[in-house]
Parts: structure tokens; sequence; C-alpha cells
């Protein structure tokens, strides 16, 4: 072809870019590689190849991780921590502070052995990928030189296990690894089955720049090994970015461990074009949300939601656009799509894309055919599809977009959040005060306004609902890798600190406290037998049984009502429908929390009372409760308007707004001692964020909450915001940690106890914060109440917004 030619048809030729010193990096490993273990490679054995899927030529051989393999590098994180830890902040930054110029220097060898390993295009590694993880360092290297200022009372966690997928895998490895070294934390990290070699050359590079052995170990293999890995019972920590499915099996190997988690999961992210939006710009938006490393990405705008007026011309947009797409080998420069992970993902793709055909939807591909060789796979873009159609519904993880239409913004936000997910959302207009109104309502832990898949240190990412818990980037994301100092060293509780109310037995005969006419019967009236609170009501128990509740002695001070399965389903149904005090003012929310501590107050004497007679503590131990319920009231009405969130300096023209958002619905579990104290520290920083909450108060001494009803009644908490049952504590919470309308759920109790929360929460896989068995010491402030429940009380929201010039 000649130059004239080449100015006829302004065709692209190829521009390749060589793979000499990726090439050579591989052979000076002889292609066959084994584990990172304590600063070393160990021998290469049970191997397996890694490909590239541009053409399916194998790359290397890479070792299978076993148990023993897995219990070595393990063991040399454990040892590596003292050691670590002594370095303190300023240590620990000058090697991140390392590791990001020794990432820079060799950009070239991590950016195409990248792309020959995952099949990406050499644009998105060269210009993405490897910039992004330099930054990651970069950034977390500040975070460990001000670690002791910015995190006073926090410490590292210990000992972590990460396990991170094939779409991004040295991108992962650095949001996974920059934050938990810069806390002060040792790691062991398995890279996917896929693509495992960016993750060793990476280890390289860090014995290069000399951190210590045993810091940062990588062990290499399948899910197996990954599951080994989680398994380990030397972990204080698991982080985990992958499918939902899998998330869920770690969190049920983690439960009741003792172990910190965090979670990554899956998404079907929605992308919202109103009919004010630059729509050329929305077009290239969607170009970047979904064929951005072939749609392999977890927050891909995968739900195109047009406004209707402009769907068409949208459409017509896009199809010419995607006509347009160049699709091929993985390291030519003039390539936006490359290849597929491998053969079982575009299996996968085929079969989603068959079921959506055969359910009716439309679908489009441009009319060039994808490379023959290796494993590709046209853009593809379904159009009349429903919102509850497969397709729209399942993570197809490929290159693969439905679009659906929508009238006003109310059905798109409806539209947006019809789905199990929640990671990212997209949002298109010009009008800022829409943008405004429509972020806060979808439920997705990023929200990018104009602009989608931009990512950087400084902001936090992660998601709501199935798509995990957790933050990677900014301040939020170093609180995973930290725990507060209170929280070590505590006492475990005794199994009778715990035990079931004994009046709880006496139901096996049936115990009715209300007769047909509703009057309290069975027992001698000492008290007044109070009923359940739900919706801002008092509400009998599904079950009629009361339980009678001792005071010291086993003497009878009064009875209380036994909540059942039922009770709890209304409860959280009262809360679900609450939505007023979520939408309260942190203003308004302060005022009735200032004025639930004033009525506390003016009924100081009779809640004194019962404290004594059921705890049978000291007059004025009692009144120290209330008054301390009183000043921990006052804390959080302080905090309402006070925990705000940031804005992150990110490095493009926009404010990233990390938003402190309420889960909307909590569960809260509260134990038996300083039954009234307890229940208030936990009830109110929950409250403040504006969360509506079930709370089920002590089991043995429940009478300190119910008498509160009447203090709730009078102090304008709307109904719904605050629904209270009382009976068997794990029983109760049993069902909360199953609900699925729960978004977030605390629990202090036995070990068991927090154990089977952690479990049985798999199923909407909700944030949990349990004790782990260990006693808190309520009157303590450090303990009892600050920032870490507010921190436990809602989730950070990242919504960038486009600003300045
Ligand atoms: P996956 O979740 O199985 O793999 C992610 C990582 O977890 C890999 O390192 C894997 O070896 C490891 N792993 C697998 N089973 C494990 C276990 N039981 N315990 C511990 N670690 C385990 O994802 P996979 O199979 O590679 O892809 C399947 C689907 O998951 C994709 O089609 C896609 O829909 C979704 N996916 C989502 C990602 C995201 O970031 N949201 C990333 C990767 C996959």
């Amino acid at each position: 072809m000649s130059v004239r030619d080449i100015f006829e048809t302004m065709d692209y030729g190829p521009a390749p870019e060589a793979d000499d010193v990726a090439i050579a990096w591989l052979e000076r490993h002889g292609r066959r590689f084994g584990h990172f273990v304590g600063g070393r490679f160990t021998k290469p054995a049970s191997t397996f190849a890694t490909f590239h899927p541009g053409d399916g030529s194998e790359l290397a051989q890479v070792s299978q991780g076993t148990d023993k393999d897995v219990a070595k590098a393990v063991g040399a994180a454990r040892e590596a921590l003292p050691g670590w830890q002594a370095l303190g902040g300023h240590g620990r930054a000058r090697y991140l502070y390392a590791l990001a110029r020794h990432v820079q220097k060799h950009a070239r060898l991590m950016a195409v052995l990248e792309s020959l390993d995952n099949g990406k295009p050499i644009r998105e590694t060269r210009d993405i990928d490897v910039p992004l993880v330099a930054r990651h360092f970069y950034h977390h290297a500040g975070w460990a030189q001000l670690l002791e200022q910015e995190f006073p009372g926090y410490q590292a966690v210990g000992v972590c296990g990460q396990v991170i997928p094939w779409n991004f895998p040295l991108l992962m490895l650095a949001w996974k690894v920059a934050p938990a070294l810069a806390a002060g934390n040792t790691m062991v990290l398995k890279p996917a089955e896929f693509t495992p070699l960016s993750a060793l050359a990476f280890a390289e590079l860090a014995a290069e720049v000399g951190l210590p052995p045993g810091v940062l170990n990588v062990v290499t293999g399948d899910g197996r090994t990954g599951a080994a890995l989680v398994e380990h019972d030397g972990l204080d920590k698991v982080a985990f970015t992958g499918s939902t499915e899998v998330g869920r099996i770690i969190r049920g190997a983690t439960a009741g461990r003792g172990v910190k988690l965090s979670l990554e999961l899956g998404g079907k992210s929605p992308f919202i074009v109103f009919d004010d939006a630059d729509l050329d710009s929305a077009v290239e938006g969607v170009v970047d949300a979904i064929w951005f490393n072939q749609g392999q990405v977890c927050c891909a705008g995968s739900r195109l939601l047009v406004q209707e007026s402009v769907a068409a011309k949208v459409e017509h947009k896009l199809r010419e656009r995607m006509e347009t797409l160049r699709e091929g080998p993985a390291l030519d420069k003039g390539i936006d799509i490359g290849a597929i992970i491998a053969p079982v993902q575009l299996e996968k793709i085929e079969r989603l894309v068959a079921q959506g055909k055969a359910e009716g939807a439309q679908c489009y591909q441009p009319s060039w055919a994808v490379p023959q060789q290796g494993w590709y796979y046209p853009p593809t873009l379904f159009t009349n599809v429903a919102s509850a159609a497969t397709i729209a519904q399942e993570e197809i993880f490929g290159p693969v977009i439905v679009s659906m239409t929508f009238r006003t913004p109310a059905e798109a936000v409806e539209l947006a959040n019809d789905s199990r997910y929640g990671l990212a959302a997209s949002v298109w207009t010009e009008n800022v005060n829409l943008a405004l109104d429509v972020a806060p309502k979808l439920k997705a832990g990023v929200v990018w306004a104009n602009c989608t898949n931009v990512f950087d240190a400084a902001s936090g990412f992660g998601g709501y609902r199935e798509s995990g818990f957790g933050r990677e980037g900014g301040r939020e994301g170093m609180y995973e890798y930290l725990e507060p100092a209170w929280a070590k060293g505590l006492p475990t509780y005794d199994a009778d600190d715990l035990a079931p109310p004994a009046g709880a037995e006496a139901l096996a005969e049936g115990v009715s406290a209300w007769d047909e006419d509703g009057a309290s019967t069975p027992f001698p009236a000492i008290d007044r037998t109070p009923k359940l609170y739900v919706g801002g009501k008092q509400k009998r128990p599904d079950g009629n049984y009361v339980y009678p509740v001792l005071g010291e002695g086993g003497t009878r001070v009064g009875d209380a009502p036994l909540g059942n399965r039922k009770d709890v389903r209304d409860a959280v149904e009262a809360a679900v429908k609450g939505s007023a005090w979520t939408k309260a003012t942190a203003h308004g929310r302060a005022q009735v929390l200032y004025y639930l501590a004033e009525n506390l107050s003016l009924r100081a004497p009779e809640f004194e009372e019962r404290i004594r007679a059921m705890t049978g503590v000291t007059k004025r131990q009692a009144a120290r409760e209330v008054e301390t319920s009183v000043r921990r009231l006052f804390t959080y009405a302080a905090y309402a308007d006070k925990y705000d969130g940031q804005v992150h300096p990110t490095p493009y023209r926009n404010v990233t707004l990390a938003m402190n958002e309420p889960w909307d619905v909590m569960a809260i579990v509260c134990p038996d001692e300083a039954p009234l104290l307890a229940f208030v520290s936990l009830l109110a920083p929950a409250l403040a964020m504006g969360n509506r909450v079930v709370a089920v108060p002590s089991a043995r001494w429940p009478l300190a909450a119910t008498d509160l009803y009447q203090v709730l009644d009078t102090s304008d908490v709307p109904a719904g915001a605050v629904n209270i049952v009382t009976g068997v504590r794990d029983e109760l919470a049993a069902v909360l940690a199953k609900h699925d309308a729960v978004q977030a759920m605390w629990y202090v109790g036995s070990a068991d106890g927090g154990a089977m929360v952690e479990r049985e929460s798999v199923g909407n896989l909700k944030a949990t914060w349990v004790n782990f068995g260990k006693k808190r010491d309520w009157f303590d402030p450090a303990q009892g109440e600050g920032r870490e429940y507010l921190r436990r009380a809602t989730r950070v929201k990242n919504i960038w917004v486009p600003y300045g010039e």
C-alpha cells in the first residue's frame, strides 16, 4: 500500500508494540515460575500453563499452590509482621515510594506483560492500568507517612490473605497491596489463575527495592489455592475481588473466625442518559463503559437506560460508533478491543447472548468480523430488553450492553436500582440539578456524572448490596486494613454473661400474657407488661407469649414480650417504610436525639430504679448508667451533622464527593450487661447517621429498653425509625441476619452468636460488625462511642462531578 492509498482510505495500519522486554523477562525465568515466599521464588511444582488470549499461545508455566505452600507463605507473612510494623509509618512510606518509582521505571515491561497475559489493549495497560498502579503506591506512601496523625487510635489488622481476579491483574494487586502495606500489614496474595504473571513480576520488583522478605508473598494457583488461603487460620484479614458467587463462599469460610473481611464483587451498573445530555459525549461514554477492557469490568456500564425521547437517536449514534471500533491484537496501539480472557468466559458470553435473543431482545453487532485466531467477541448491543430479562440482571462480563428506555427521572432511578448489585452508576445530563438529584437515590458505591470508569487512588471504590462491602482507595479504603486499638485485648464474655433468659424456658409450657380481651394475666402483676415497639406503635408479640424478667436473687421484676420471627419481619417492614427518618436533615436528627436525651434525663430516677432492680447494681452505678446514656445521646446528637464526608482531590477535572450515606435498614443486637447504656450506645450512632433500626435489646434485662417507648413517643422520633423486638437473642438475630431487607447488622454477644450472624448474612451479603465474643466496657468512651461506630453506621458513596477547567 502506498502513502497515496493511505491518504485515500485513511485506514489504520498496524502499530505493534514490541514484546521483547516481556519475552526476555519470561525467558530469564525459563518460562517456569514457583511462588514468591519469604522474599524468594520457590521451585516450580505442579505447574499449569498461562496463555495469551490474543492467539491462545502458551506464555509460561506457573505453580499450583497447595495447602502447604499457602501455610508457608502465611508463616512467612506472620514472621515478617513485627519487623514491618516496627519500621513505623515513615519507614514504610519509603518502601511504598520506592515501589511506585520502580513500577514507573519498569512501566513498559509491566504493560506489555499484562497485555500478553490478559489480552487487553496495550493502550489501556500503558495509559491506564500501569499509571494507576504507580499512582496507588504514591498515594499510599502518603498514608503510611501520615498514619499516626491521620488514624490515631487505629492499628494494623495483621496478616492479610488477598485474592484477586484476572480483569485488572496488576491494578487489583495495587488496590490490595498498597493500603495493606501502608497500614503496617503483611500479606499473601493469590492472583487469578488466568493472569498470574504481572503479580510475579511485581514480587520481583518488590525484592529489588529491598522490601523485607515475607512482607509480600505471592502464591499462584486456581480457586483451590484461593480456598486454601482464605480458610487458613493464620489470617487476620481477607480481601477479595471477584464474582459474587465466590464472595459468598468466602463470607461463609471466614464466618466466626475473627477475620476482618472486605468483598468487591460483581455488578450490573446502569448508564443513564437523560434527554438533555450531550449525546455525542454520552455515546463515547458508552464506549468507555462497556468496551473498555472488553467489558470485563466489575463496574462496566452494562445497562444503558435512555430517556425515551432520545432513545432512537442514541441507538443510531451508538450503532454507527460500533462500526468504527477496532478489535484485534492486544499489542497493536490502534486497537480498541482486545481478546476475552479465556474460552470458558467466551462461552459464558455466547450462552447469555443466545439467551437474550431467545428471550426476544433485539441483538445488534457491527458488520466487521473479529479475528479468527484467539478468543474474541464483537461489541454487542441489545435493545428492546425488559428489566427482568436474564441479560438485564446477570453480569455478562463481556462486551455486551443491554438498553432500556424510561420517561421520567423517577422511572430512571427505579430501573437503575432494579438490580441485586450496586457497584457503580453513570448519569448523563447537562443539568447539574438533575445529576445531583439522582445521584443520592442510586444504590451504588460510585456515581459518575458525565463520565464513567474513572478511578483514582484518592477515591474509594466499592459496592452496595450484593456488589460487596468495604472500600478500596482513599481514606475510607485505609480503614479496611486498620482496626481500633481498643478492639484488641478485650476480655471474653463468660458463657453465663449471655445465657438465654431463664424465664424463656417457661415458654415450653406456653405462657400467654394476654387473654382474648387483651388483659394481662398469668403472672402476678408486678409491673405493666410491655409490648414490642414496631412502626412507632406498641404491638403485642405474634405468639402472645411473655417471659419473666428476673432480678437479683431470682425475683421477678416484670415480664417482657417474647418476639418471634414474624415480629422481626414486621419490625423490618416498618423500618423499610420509615424512610422519613433517612430523609430528615442531619440537623433534624440531631434535634430528635437531643430531645431523647432530655426526656430520658427527666425520667432518670425511674430508669435508675429499673436498672438497679434488674441487674442488682448499686444505686450509684445505676445513676451512672443513666447519666452516661444521656451523655451518649448528646454525643451522637452532636455528631449527626458533623460526621461529614470529604471532597477527594482526584487528578481529573472534577470534584469527587465522598458522601457518608446510611445503610437504610440496620439490625442491632445488644448484649445483656449495662442494658440501657449498651442499647443507647449502639442505637444512637445508627440513628444519628439516618438509619432506621430494628433493635434487639438485652435478652435478660430488656425492660430498660421497653421503658424507652414513652421516651421515644415524646421525642418526635418518626414511626419506623426505631423498632424494638425483645426475646431470645440468637433466635431473633438469626432471623435478622437472614433478612434481605436488612443491609447492615451489628451483633454484640457470644462468639457463637457472632459466627452465626456472619454465616447467615450471605444471602444479601449484608455488612456485619460482630464482637467475636469480646466484652466492651460501655462506660469507657474509647470503647463505647466514637467515630468507629459512625463509620460502621455508614457506607461511602463517591460521586464524581465535573468541575473547573
Ligand atoms: P472468580 O470469582 O471465581 O475468581 C476470582 C478469584 O477468586 C480468582 O483468583 C480465583 O482463583 C479465586 N477463587 C475461585 N474460587 C475460590 C474459592 N472458593 N475461594 C477462594 N478463592 C477462589 O471469578 P471467575 O471464575 O474467574 O469468573 C467468573 C465470573 O465472575 C465472571 O464471568 C464474571 O462474571 C465474574 N467476575 C467478576 C469480577 C469482578 O471484579 N466483579 C472479577 C472476575 C470475575
